[in-house]
């Protein structure tokens, strides 16, 4: 039985494998689970689609402060709407993650999210998957991984998810985006990705998720039995 039910922060490039370990870690232990990357692809889908310059920041922040985004639990999964309405598939489009990559430099996108995020920390019992989790949004979380994986194998995973998500691309315009991306998010001059000095980093590149997941739920569970201190 559990002591304690702990915050879990998983960071990492994208095509590490987050949303996935992250997932199964918290259907193991009966935690939230909670993307915040959804909550920034919903900025950029409507910066996408009102035909907003993602380079205009003033813009970009006055349209995103007009918005609510939602990450609503459901029997299928966890649904994301803005302003009600259901974009759970179109946040996933390859043009929207690249706005979305863009958007998320603007420090006014990351005032905005970063304390809606924080709000669901107090009580314990989440994984929180982005790329600022363990270094920003919750710097004191009890249990922290960053993930990570060549960027050959990061590239053909995003390329097959794509392809079950009946998203069109070739590997090689994957290998580019995720380039792309990658670069973006790690020289960003705000909340850059980083790995915390307190986080397990875990390189998933020879492993399967379902390896990987059993390993975050062992350092959960000692976390867990380490005892009452809430650190969020
Ligand atoms: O994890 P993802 O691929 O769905 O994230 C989409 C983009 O959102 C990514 O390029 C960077 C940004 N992001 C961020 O800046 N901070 C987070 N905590 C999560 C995502």
């Amino acid at each position: 039985m559990a002591d304690q039910r702990i915050v879990i922060a998983i960071d990492g490039p994208s095509g590490a494998g987050k949303s996935t370990v992250a997932r199964g870690v918290a259907e193991r232990l009966g935690y939230l689970y909670v993307d915040s990357g959804a909550m920034y692809r919903a900025i950029g889908l409507f910066v996408f689609e009102q035909g907003i310059d993602p380079a205009n920041a003033a813009a970009v922040a006055a349209g995103a402060a007009t918005i609510e985004v939602n990450l609503d639990k459901t029997a299928v999964g966890v649904r994301v709407r803005v302003n009600g309405r259901d974009v759970t598939e179109a946040i996933r489009q390859p043009q929207v993650a690249q706005v979305t990559s863009r958007v998320s430099t603007i420090p006014e996108v990351r005032k905005l999210l970063v304390p809606q995020q924080q709000r669901i920390g107090p009580g314990g019992g989440i994984v929180m998957e982005g790329r600022d989790i363990g270094t920003v949004v919750f710097p004191r979380a009890e249990l922290k991984i960053f993930l990570t994986a060549s960027a050959e194998v990061r590239a053909q995973r995003r390329f097959e998810q794509q392809r079950e998500q009946g998203i069109q691309s070739s590997l090689e315009k994957t290998r580019q985006e995720v380039h792309e991306r990658d670069r973006r998010d790690s020289t960003r001059t705000v909340s850059p990705l980083l790995q915390a000095p307190d986080a397990v980093y875990l390189d998933s590149t020879a492993l399967t998720a379902r390896e990987v997941v059993e390993v975050v739920v062992r350092l959960a569970r000692k976390r867990e039995e380490a005892g009452p201190e809430r650190r969020v």
